[in-house]
């Protein structure tokens, strides 16, 4: 299915290969822009996009709202804690009210799985899930995609080991249902109070011991600690946690000599990754975030009805 037939983006499981190398493709051009004196083309030029997230974010958002804007969007954030959410407005006349006023896209994240489905059955908008519980975080797992494809010229075949919390994460499930399209060898490795009850159906490799699950690793990406759940019997201590599964150069030792560090943030350096190795040549946190705005603007603008070749003028 071309991007611009499909009228919401919800996840990666049902997306195919096809449509993802697309977007990472027309990514490319996007960064450019990004990279110009005059960051600016008018490509979305008379179309309106609203963010509104229900948890709170700093990269998604910001970079959504960034990217519309370079492509001459006009974008508005909802902000829902200062909303009429507080008066007790209800998610579905919330989203009417937003969709009433004209806006063709709406960038939502829910703290509950299948929220944006929910709205994307209910609405005339475009929606792009940007987060949603547990479930999915599909702009995540594309510019991930992306930074590894940059940096590795392929994806194909890549070991990729995806650490931490793979319970609560929806990073790693993106991830999975991205790389398990191009043929990578995925890893996930935490503790079993973390590990998803039946992730292996999902086609990845479980480890518990963190040294054998970067053996040979290509990419090794961190997933953020939820601080939150550290009182709901997950992990005993923070400092337990860190002994085991920290990123640290001493852990990285049996996994290739060029291995990428990928972080989604924000982090808990000290918890889930040490300090000099966030800081490190290897570590793509920061590529992450500026490809993450490339990526979005890809994505709005193929969502929205243009072909690749168009997209940079
Ligand atoms: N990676 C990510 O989703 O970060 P934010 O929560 O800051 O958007």
């Amino acid at each position: 299915m071309a991007l611009a037939q499909r009228k919401d983006l919800l996840g990666l499981r049902d997306m195919s290969r096809e449509e993802i190398e697309m977007i990472l493709q027309t990514a490319v051009p996007m960064k450019d822009i990004i990279k110009r004196d005059i960051k600016k083309v008018p490509t979305l030029r008379g179309k309106a996009l609203v963010t509104v997230f229900y948890e709170p974010s700093t990269r998604t958002r910001t970079s959504f709202e960034i990217a519309g804007k370079y492509l001459s969007a006009d974008t508005v954030n909802l902000a829902v804690s200062t909303s009429s959410v507080q008066k007790g407005e209800s998610l579905r006349d919330t989203i009417k009210t937003i969709e009433v006023m004209g806006f063709d896209v709406i960038v939502m994240r829910h703290a509950m799985s299948g929220t944006p489905h929910y709205v994307a059955r209910n609405t005339d908008m475009r929606v792009i899930n940007a987060g949603d519980g547990a479930n999915e975080h599909p702009t995540q797992a594309l510019l991930d995609l992306y930074t590894i494809k940059e940096k590795k010229g392929t994806l194909e075949g890549l070991a990729v080991t995806i650490v931490g919390d793979i319970l609560h994460s929806r990073v790693a499930r993106s991830n999975i249902y991205g790389l398990s399209k191009f043929g990578c060898d995925i890893r996930v490795v935490g503790p079993s109070t973390l590990m998803a009850p039946e992730i292996e159906k999902l086609g990845v490799k479980c480890y518990y011991d963190l040294e054998k699950a970067v053996a040979g690793a290509d990419v090794v990406n961190i997933l953020r600690i939820q601080k939150e759940r550290q009182h709901s019997g997950l992990f005993p201590t923070l400092d337990e946690y860190a002994n085991l599964y920290m990123i640290k150069k001493d852990k990285l030792k049996k996994a290739k000599e060029d291995v990428l560090i990928l972080h989604p943030g924000p982090m808990n350096r000290g918890v889930e990754i040490s300090s000099e190795i966030a800081d490190g040549t290897q570590a793509l946190i920061n590529e992450q975030v500026t490809n993450g705005v490339a990526v979005r603007m890809a994505l709005l603008f193929l969502m929205m009805g243009g072909t690749r070749d168009e997209s940079t003028n």
